[in-house]
This record gives structure tokens, sequence and C-alpha cells, in this order.
């Protein structure tokens, strides 16, 4: 009887806290060898996560994913993480930022190519129990290839066919570029070849004013563009998650708009990204997003900690649009664009008001793994919470 009604409560607590949004956080695989404090595998909160993702695997000139034996012990471990309910689901990343574009593009223009990427894609997972896998092809058509385009569809079918053929998930991991995408993604094709989308709805190279590289809102490249742009050519919106970047992106800024200097919001209290408050910055013309602030090109990469970090540095001055939904931190010339509760609330509302399948998010090791700021893995929690 007791058990049985401890079974009954335990059960009820697990469809109660059961997530109906897909959180699917990205591992980056060097976390637990070049990265200083590293993040192994052990190290991470598998109850977070409803999908974990392992970056990246790479993949030969012929097609065949590479393996490194100075990763298996990574690999086992990470297969750890799934519990004997088989959760978080364990997602296998192909390709990313080593596999050259030209590489794709001869493979999936061949069949036999083709036919050996799928297949050992299919023999990996099966050997470190993953669910499936996710395309990350960075990308078609960089080089003008105009075939990429209709061999990137034909790539994802292939594969989607192996994999749910054998009882994978088969995905894909798309730029999050409108202008882009509009050249070269078949979103009508695309979209039925493969079971979730993961849109890269940040890191924005292409506004006129980097500043900040992933407002919800905006004149430039923005967060809302990007998923309505695969929403308006027909992709089921079940089938899309929005990215999310836990890092703060860094600009030298050579011109200040005079308010931003003479703001009253104060540096952050306490020691967590607690929400910010509005600042009394005057408000941002219609027309720009930031007029009289020019940077320079190349940006600085800043991990959640760091930020926090930084952030108790009195001479840091945090600051929020609401228009645009995007926060960011001010010290000396330096302006980092980054996610706090506010920015991450209005992104999960537009998830759940859109009906996404829900988020990726980029990266594990990025967040606040170590409970450096407060609560060990905060954002994710957070994000947890926010699409409850
Ligand atoms: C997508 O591919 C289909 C089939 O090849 C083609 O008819 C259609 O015009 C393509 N659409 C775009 C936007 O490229
Ligand atoms: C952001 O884009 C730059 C190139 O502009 C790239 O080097 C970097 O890896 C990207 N970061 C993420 C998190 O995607
Ligand atoms: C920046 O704005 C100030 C006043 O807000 C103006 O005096 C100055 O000329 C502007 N600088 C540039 C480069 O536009
Ligand atoms: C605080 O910020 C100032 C100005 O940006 C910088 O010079 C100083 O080194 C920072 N202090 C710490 C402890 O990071």
């Amino acid at each position: 009887m007791q058990i049985s009604i401890s079974f009954l409560i335990s059960t009820l607590i697990a469809s109660l806290e059961a997530q109906k949004y897909m959180i699917n956080c990205f591992y980056g695989s060097w976390a637990s060898k070049t990265l200083k404090p590293q993040l192994l595998p052990q190290g991470i909160n598998p109850n977070l996560c409803t999908h974990i993702t392992y970056a990246f695997f790479e993949l030969t000139g012929s097609g065949r994913v590479n393996r490194h034996e100075h990763e298996y012990a990574t690999l086992a471990a990470f297969s750890k993480l799934k519990s004997n309910k088989g959760k978080p689901k364990l997602i296998a990343a192909i390709g990313g930022p080593s596999v050259k574009a030209e590489q794709f593009t001869a493979i999936a223009a061949d069949e036999e190519a083709r036919t050996q990427l799928v297949t050992s894609v299919a023999m990996l997972l099966r050997d470190y129990s993953f669910d499936g896998a996710d395309l990350h092809w960075y990308f078609p058509g960089r080089r003008f290839h105009n075939e990429d385009k209709e061999n990137f569809v034909t790539l994802l079918r292939d594969l989607k066919a192996e994999l749910n053929e054998n009882g994978f998930i088969s995905g894909v991991t798309v730029s999050g570029e409108v202008e882009y995408a509009a050249r070269w993604y078949n979103v009508s094709q695309i979209s039925p070849n493969v079971d979730f989308i993961n849109v890269m709805a940040y890191n924005y190279t292409s506004s006129i004013f980097p500043v900040f590289h992933a407002p919800l809102f905006g004149e430039t490249s923005h967060v809302e563009a990007s998923m309505n742009f695969w929403i308006a050519h027909g992709a089921p919106a079940g089938k899309l998650n929005l990215g999310v970047a836990l890092i703060g992106r860094s600009f030298k800024i050579k011109i200040l708009k005079p308010e931003l200097r003479t703001t009253t919001s104060g540096p952050l209290e306490k020691t967590t990204m607690a929400p910010v408050k509005e600042t009394t910055m005057a408000p941002v013309k219609k027309t720009t997003l930031a007029p009289n602030v020019t940077t320079t090109p190349f940006p600085r990469f800043n991990t959640f900690t760091q930020m926090c970090i930084r952030g108790k540095n009195k001479s840091a001055h945090y600051h929020y649009i609401p228009r645009v939904e995007t926060a960011f931190m001010i010290e000396g010339n330096v302006l980092t664009g980054f996610e706090n509760d506010q920015s991450l609330g209005a992104k999960m509302g537009f998830v759940k008001k859109h009906s996404l399948g829900g988020v990726m998010i980029w990266s594990l090791e990025n967040e606040d793994f170590l409970g450096r700021c407060g609560l060990k893995f905060r954002i994710l929690r957070l994000i947890n919470t926010l699409l409850k």
C-alpha cells in the first residue's frame, strides 16, 4: 500500500513536471577539454533539458562520421545522462563550423556519399545510445553553388528516412538570417523532411549596427523576423525551436549616445542576473536602433558567467530597452548585449504565443554551471519555469 501511494505521488509529480516544450540544450564537447573551468557531462543537470545535443561530429570527405579516440570517455559519460526512463533524449549534432561548406556541397550532391553519411550516423546513434541526429551544414549556398538548395533537401530526406526507420528522430539547425534563408532554404521542402528545426535566432551579423546580437523585435535582424520567416513559409510551428544563445557579445564603442553615459541604472544588484529594471534612458528613436553608436567590427564573446562576474563591478551599468526586448551592459566604452530574465521572459512568451516546438539553448558550457553567481544553471531553471 505504502509503495503504491508513493508511486502514485511520484507519478503525479512527474506528470506535473512534464515539460510540453522541447528544451534542446547544446553541449560543446570542447567544454570537457579546452574550456577552463571544464564542464564534463557528469556536471550537466539532465533534468533541465528535454533533449541534450552533443556538438559536433565532423565528417570525412567520403561522408563518414569522424570518431576521435580521445572523445570516447566523454561520449560514454554523455550517454549516461539518459535515465532508465529514457530522459532526456540525446541528440548528435553532425557537421558544425569545422566541416567546410564545400565538403557538404560535395557530399549532398553525391548519392554514394549521402548513403555513407546516413548509415554512419545511424551507427553512431546506436553505438552511443543517442535518440536522434541534427544536421549542421554551415551553410548551403555559402560558396554560391546553386545546387546546394535542392541537395540540402535531398540530404535531409535521406537522413530522416534512414533515422526514422531505425527509431531515431532527425532534425536540422538553420541560420536565423532572413535574407540568407529566403535565398537558400526551401521551407516547404525542408519541413516535412525533418522532425524539428533549430533556428539560430541569435548572433546576427548582418545588421547595420551589430550591437545587439539577438533582439526579439526591431528594425534590423531580430528574432521575431527569423521565426516568422519559417512560419510564413509553411513550417509547422510545432517543429520550430527558437534559438537562445547564453552569450554576451561585446563591441568597443567609439561614439556613445550621451544618454547611455548618464543613465541612472546602477550596477547589478546582489550576485544574480535578477530582473533588471527599466532604465530612464531616453527613448530610442523609431528608425534606427542605435543612431549614434559606432562599434568596432570584431565582436568579443562572453559566457554568461563572465558577464555575471563582470556585472558586479561598480562601473558596469545595466540597461534594458523594452521596445526591442534587449538587455545590455556598458563598461567604459564596451557595450555587451546579453540575455537577462526580462528578455528571456519576452522570448519564452513568444514561444508560447506562437505554439512553437520549444527552444534551442546554445549552450550548457556558457551557463553558470558552477553556480558562481547564485544557483547552478539558473538561466535554464528560469527557462523551464517560463515555459510551464
Ligand atoms: C521548393 O522546391 C519545390 C520542388 O523542387 C519547387 O517546386 C519550389 O519552387 C521550391 N520553392 C522555393 C521557394 O525554392
Ligand atoms: C557568431 O558568429 C561568429 C561569426 O560572425 C562566429 O565566429 C561565432 O562562432 C558565432 N557564435 C555563435 C555562438 O554562434
Ligand atoms: C552624436 O549625438 C550628439 C548629440 O546627441 C551630436 O552632437 C553628435 O554630432 C553625434 N555624433 C555623430 C557622429 O553623429
Ligand atoms: C571594473 O571596471 C573598470 C572600468 O571598466 C576596470 O578598469 C576595472 O578593471 C574593473 N575591475 C574589475 C575588478 O574587474
